[in-house]
C-alpha cells in the first residue's frame, strides 16, 4: 500500500515495488494516481488505484480493505502522501494553512498507521515506511507547519516501532533531502533558490525521485528484519555537511 503516489517519491517506489513483483494499491487524493497503476498493468505488473484523502480516517481503512480484497494480503505500507506550504514566517501562518499541513503530513500518516497495524495484529505482521523529510530532523526558515509535522512524523515511527516490536511490525522513516518532484518543480526553477540551496548542498542537485525508491524497498524488505524505529537521511549529505 502506497500513499501519494500520483507524482514524485510515491510514483517511483510504486514504480520500483512492482519491478521487483510486488502488487500495489494505491491511494491518492489526486485521480491522475490511477495512471500509475496503469503503467505498472501496461508493464506486466499488478496495481491498482483506489481513490483516498488520507485525512479522512474512513477512506484510508477502505484501501487496506481494498488491499485485501484484490490481493489476499497487506504486507508493507509506504506512507508517503503529502503536501509543502508555501514559504512564510511563523507567526504569518494562518489557521487553515496550519489545519491543512497537520491534516495531512501529521493525521494522514497516523490514519494510515492505525488501519494498517490493525490488520498486522491479525495477520501476524509486516513493515511500515513513513515520508519524512530533513525537515523532520533539522529547521529550515518559513516552514514550520512543515517542520512541525515532518518532527512529528518521525515521533510517530519511533512510538509505533517501540509499542508494537514484539508483535513482529516493524516501523520505520525516511527523510529525503530535496528531491525533483511537483511538490518542489517551482523553487528549482527559481535560480535564485537552486543558487541559494545548492551553496550549501554538498552534492549540488537535488535528488531524481528513483534515488529515493531503493531505500524504501530495503525498509520493507527481509533484509531490514532489525531495523525498527529509525531515520534513514536520504539526503546526498545534505545535513551531514
Ligand atoms: N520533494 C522533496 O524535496 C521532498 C523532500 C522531503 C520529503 N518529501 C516528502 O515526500 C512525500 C512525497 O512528496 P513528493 O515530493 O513526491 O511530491 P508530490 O507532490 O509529487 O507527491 C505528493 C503526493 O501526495 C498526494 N496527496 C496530497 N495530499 C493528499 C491527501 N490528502 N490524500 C492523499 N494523497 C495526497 C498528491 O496527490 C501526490 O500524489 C511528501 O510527504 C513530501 O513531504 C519531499
Amino acid at each position: 500500500m502506497i500513499t501519494g503516489a500520483a507524482t514524485g517519491i510515491g510514483r517511483a517506489t510504486a514504480l520500483a515495488f512492482a519491478e521487483r513483483g510486488d502488487r500495489v494499491t494505491i491511494a491518492d487524493i489526486d485521480a491522475r494516481a490511477a495512471d500509475t497503476a496503469a503503467a505498472i498493468r501496461e508493464a506486466g505488473g499488478r496495481a491498482q488505484f483506489i481513490e483516498c484523502d488520507v485525512t479522512d480516517r474512513a477512506a484510508v481503512q477502505r484501501v487496506v480493505d481494498g488491499a485485501l480484497a484484490a490481493y489476499g494480503a497487506l504486507d508493507a505500507a509506504f506512507n508517503n502522501a503529502g503536501v509543502l506550504p508555501k514559504p512564510q514566517p511563523l507567526h504569518e501562518v494562518d489557521a487553515a494553512s496550519l489545519n491543512l499541513i497537520l491534516d495531512v503530513d501529521l493525521k494522514g500518516v497516523f490514519h494510515c498507521m492505525q488501519a494498517q497495524i490493525s490488520h498486522f495484529l491479525e495477520s501476524g505482521g509486516g513493515a511500515i515506511v513513513n515520508t519524512a523529510s530533513v525537515a523532520g530532523i533539522i529547521a529550515d526558515p518559513e516552514m514550520s507547519p512543515y517542520v512541525a509535522a515532518k518532527h512529528a512524523v518521525v515521533g510517530m515511527t519511533k512510538a509505533a516501532a517501540v509499542e508494537y516490536a514484539t508483535r513482529n511490525i516493524r516501523v520505520n522513516a525516511i527523510a529525503p533531502g530535496l528531491v525533483e518532484t511537483p511538490m518542489t518543480r517551482a523553487w528549482l526553477e527559481d535560480d535564485a533558490f537552486r543558487a541559494a540551496m545548492f551553496q550549501h548542498n554538498i552534492s549540488g542537485r537535488a535528488a531524481r525521485p528513483e534515488e529515493i525508491a531503493g531505500t524504501v524497498l530495503h525498509l520493507c524488505s527481509d533484509a531490514a528484519s532489525f531495523t525498527n524505529g529509525a531515520v534513514f537521511v536520504v539526503d546526498g549529505g545534505h545535513t551531514a555537511h
